[in-house]
């Protein structure tokens, strides 16, 4: 059996760094390629080096552009590696412009292509990711799913052949990595221990609009009165808070560049909570034993809603819902046993290799 894994954005790097290892333990072939969408070295190159992960034969070199720029070219160039290539499945991982980018391109060539993180379904429908997700999910050939609420979204779009309940992959990579994590960050920070939050902020409906932004920043800063904010800046927001000129309001706080995944995770085991849009970092936080304020109408970690683990908040009561602070709920087990990576690799290789 020969796969295609396509990666190409921070969030993607972590998630194969769990399935490039059971590819190997199981001697099956596996080729990665990489879009390129993320090529800061703090965005993409670190986490192959710092994960592990085995080198991409392949990196397109998309770079930055509108939705259609980016999507276009990793059609252009995806197809032609399918061409070169020939393999019987192709990977994709989560929502992104590469993964939909992947799904269209092994579609048309009838190249059979597993989804993982798939059955995600959030508001509102025309974010970008949503869009991507959908169109994903309606091509791929075996889903799976992080959690059984992935599996309803999917039934209540009569998707039910070939899907899994996996579990998350980040689960997998949370625990396999736990012991590596760099604990002792907060101190180069000059922080004190479950004495700061750590916040990330990226999506485009948060950071776009100049009035939505400021409203953000200017509710984060009251926190950062409370309690002192360390910013993990994405560099689309970095651009945003240039343009729309609003550095004024993050000037107090503790703004660092986006973090390697085991310095990322050493911050956030010694935070006191999380407010993010990071569909990655609302579960990590709850694999930490943390809670997150999550800035999303809806959020994408929707088990952890329901379960009152994390809150959903706006840019009018971030600062209240903050305050608010958190009961402990912790329900075990929401997303699988940490095995997912096994599971998605024997599932895969029952059903291709004759
Ligand atoms: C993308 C994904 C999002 C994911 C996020 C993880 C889509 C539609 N969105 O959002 O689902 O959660 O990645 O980070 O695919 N930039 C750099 N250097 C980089 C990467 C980006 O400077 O290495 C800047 C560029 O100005 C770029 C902007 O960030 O235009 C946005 O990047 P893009 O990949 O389009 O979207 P993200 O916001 O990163």
């Amino acid at each position: 059996m020969k796969v295609i894994s396509l990666i190409g954005n921070r969030p993607q790097y972590i998630k194969e760094a769990v399935l490039c290892q059971e590819f190997k333990k199981n001697n099956i072939n596996e080729i990665i390629v990489d879009s390129g969408q993320h090529y800061d070295y703090n965005m993409s190159g670190i986490f192959l080096k710092s994960l592990h992960i085995k080198k991409p034969k392949y990196n397109l070199k998309v770079g930055s552009g509108s939705h259609g720029q980016t999507t276009g070219k990793i059609i252009i160039r995806f197809e032609k590696i399918l061409q070169e290539e020939k393999p019987d499945l192709v990977l994709i991982y989560g929502d992104t412009n590469t993964t939909l980018a992947g799904a269209i391109v092994a579609s048309k060539m009838g190249i059979k292509i597993a989804h993982v993180e798939s059955g995600i379904r959030m508001l509102p429908k025309d974010m970008p990711e949503e869009i991507n997700r959908t169109l994903v999910d309606t091509v791929s050939n075996f889903l799976f799913c992080s959690s059984k609420e992935a599996i309803q979204n999917l039934k209540k779009e009569n998707i039910v052949d070939n899907v899994f309940l996996s579990g998350d992959i980040v689960l997998d990579l949370f625990l396999k990595m736990k012991k590596q994590f760099k604990y002792t960050i907060y101190k180069q920070l000059k922080l004190k221990k479950n004495k700061y939050v750590l916040v990330t902020l990226h999506r485009n409906y948060n950071v776009d609009n100049k009035e939505k932004l400021k409203k953000i920043l200017s509710q984060l800063d009251k926190i950062n009165q409370h309690i002192p904010v360390v910013f993990s800046m994405h560099p689309r927001t970095k651009k945003m808070i240039n343009k729309f000129r609003l550095k004024r309001y993050i000037k107090d706080w503790n703004v660092i560049e986006p973090l390697e995944y085991l310095k990322l995770m050493g911050l956030l085991m010694n935070c006191s909570s999380v407010i993010t849009d990071s569909g990655g970092l609302q579960k990590e936080a709850y694999f930490a034993n943390k809670h997150s304020c999550v800035i999303m109408p809806d959020a994408l970690a929707q088990e952890l809603i329901n379960h009152k683990w994390n809150r959903l908040c706006n840019e009018d009561n971030l600062f209240d819902v903050f305050m608010q602070g958190y009961k402990k709920l912790y329900i075990k087990n929401v997303y699988g046993n940490g095995k997912a990576g096994s599971k998605i690799v024997k599932v895969l290789k029952d059903l291709l290799v004759s």
